[in-house]
């Protein structure tokens, strides 16, 4: 893929088709993929709002095996920590809904398979009088989320990373100052894009006032 070829890439997915797609991807290829291509996704989160406009995000994408390895490690023990009781509960009780257990494997899968995705990239804040400014950062995460989508990249937010956040941001260079917030694993997706399973709108929209 050249220069040109990634430029163009995405630019004419239709916003609101995009945002209607973009789901968590957690089966992705190992193949490589371009840095310009990172570049270009973590541009579109550099145009996410923030307070003040203060645009506190870092990113660190990881992309050498070796280092991928030693952050998949990590995040395999962290997440198997939060979900293998939900799995023994899922057993005991029948009435477990089905796609919670089903997004729960898919979440398994990614623990299982993280080093062979060949971007981690991490979302990073710097901290505004003293505080971790997560709140600024979503909104970027969500910009390449979409971004991914429209090139064509799977992508998917995590944070179970974070029971091992000090070593892990150590190990990639940031500090108490610069604490990380996600890592996106990201690569060519394995399956397709499809529309994720959500309730309808009319269900959470509310005019005037909320009534349950
Ligand atoms: C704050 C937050 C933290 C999340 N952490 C994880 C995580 O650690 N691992 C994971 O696999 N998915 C994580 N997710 C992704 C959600 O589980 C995902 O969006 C959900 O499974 C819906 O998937 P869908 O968009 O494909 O329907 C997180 C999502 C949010 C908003």
């Amino acid at each position: 893929m050249n220069e040109r070829e990634i430029e163009r890439l995405g630019e004419d997915v239709p916003l609101l088709e995009g945002i209607r797609s973009t789901r968590a991807i957690r089966r992705l290829r190992p193949d490589p993929v371009p840095k310009a291509l990172v570049r270009k996704v973590c541009e579109a989160g550099t145009y996410a709002p923030s307070g003040g406009n203060r645009q506190p995000w870092i990113f660190v994408a990881v992309t050498e095996p070796e280092r991928r390895a030693w952050i998949a490690e990590r995040y395999k023990t962290a997440f198997h920590a939060y979900v293998d009781p939900l799995f023994e509960r899922a057993e005991r009780e029948p009435d477990f809904p089905a796609p919670a257990l089903r997004n729960m494997k898919a979440a398994v899968h990614l623990a299982d398979h993280l080093h062979e995705a060949p971007v981690h990239l991490f979302v990073a804040g710097w901290r505004h009088r003293g505080e971790a400014q997560t709140q600024a950062l979503y909104p970027a995460i969500q910009n390449i989320l979409l971004a991914c989508r429209a090139v064509g990249l799977g992508a998917s937010l995590t944070t179970a990373h974070l029971r091992h956040a000090s070593e892990i941001d150590a190990y990639i260079g940031l500090s108490e100052r610069t604490p990380s917030c996600a890592l996106l694993p990201i690569g060519w997706p394995a399956g397709r894009y499809g529309r994720p399973p959500r309730a309808s709108v009319d269900e959470k929209l509310h005019f005037e006032r909320y009534s349950a």
